[in-house]
């Protein structure tokens, strides 16, 4: 386990991987026990997570969506879902379910695993095709889809930190 805010520093997108070892059920209901523990807007938590490890599923993803060829070696996928029976504001649903995402990519880096976020949401083409491959309801949302494995590479600690964006006060400081 990494301490603390180190692992909001260090985490960096990991898109390759050693193998499709699985990942043991403890450890994935860890990373959704992390994703639930977002916040949400009037604490609706209207998210749902449709977790895949068939390597049929994930080949058909990588295939399918533009930038997800990592999908290939990835030991699973993790589709966040909004749903829009738990919160008719579609705005929201995205925030609530990025929230979520985040969680999810921070617990896995916590835990030694490397991760990156596949975007979904709201691009009309992916939520089509999410729909498809996990037989989603109507009312049932993608919004990101998340890589998950082994990491195969080590990424430098990124500083992004940037003067200019910051704004004391008022825009004009
Ligand atoms: C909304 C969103 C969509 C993204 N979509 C993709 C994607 O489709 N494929 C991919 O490889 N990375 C994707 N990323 C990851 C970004 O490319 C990555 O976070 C960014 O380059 C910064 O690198 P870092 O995560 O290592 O700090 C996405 C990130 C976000 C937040």
């Amino acid at each position: 386990m990494i301490s603390n805010s180190d692992i909001i520093f260090q985490r960096r997108s990991i898109r390759k991987y050693k193998s499709r070892k699985p990942v043991h059920k403890d450890l994935i209901d860890h990373l959704i026990k992390a994703g639930m523990s977002a916040p949400s807007a009037r604490n609706k938590q209207p998210w749902h997570f449709v977790i895949s490890q068939n390597p049929k599923t994930l080949d058909i993803l990588s295939e399918r969506h533009p930038y997800a060829k990592m999908l290939k070696d990835a030991s699973l996928a993790i589709l966040v879902c909004g749903d829009k029976e738990l919160d008719d504001n579609e705005s929201y649903l995205a925030q609530n379910c990025a929230a979520a995402t985040q969680n999810i990519l921070l617990a896995t880096h916590a835990c030694g695993m490397g991760a990156v976020w596949l975007g979904v949401y709201p691009r009309e083409e992916r939520i089509k095709m999410c729909r498809e491959v996990f037989d989603l309801p109507q009312h049932i949302i993608p919004v990101a889809l998340i890589s998950i494995g082994y990491p195969d590479e080590d990424k430098p600690v990124n500083d992004n930190f940037n003067q200019e964006k910051v704004h004391w006060e008022k825009w004009q400081g």
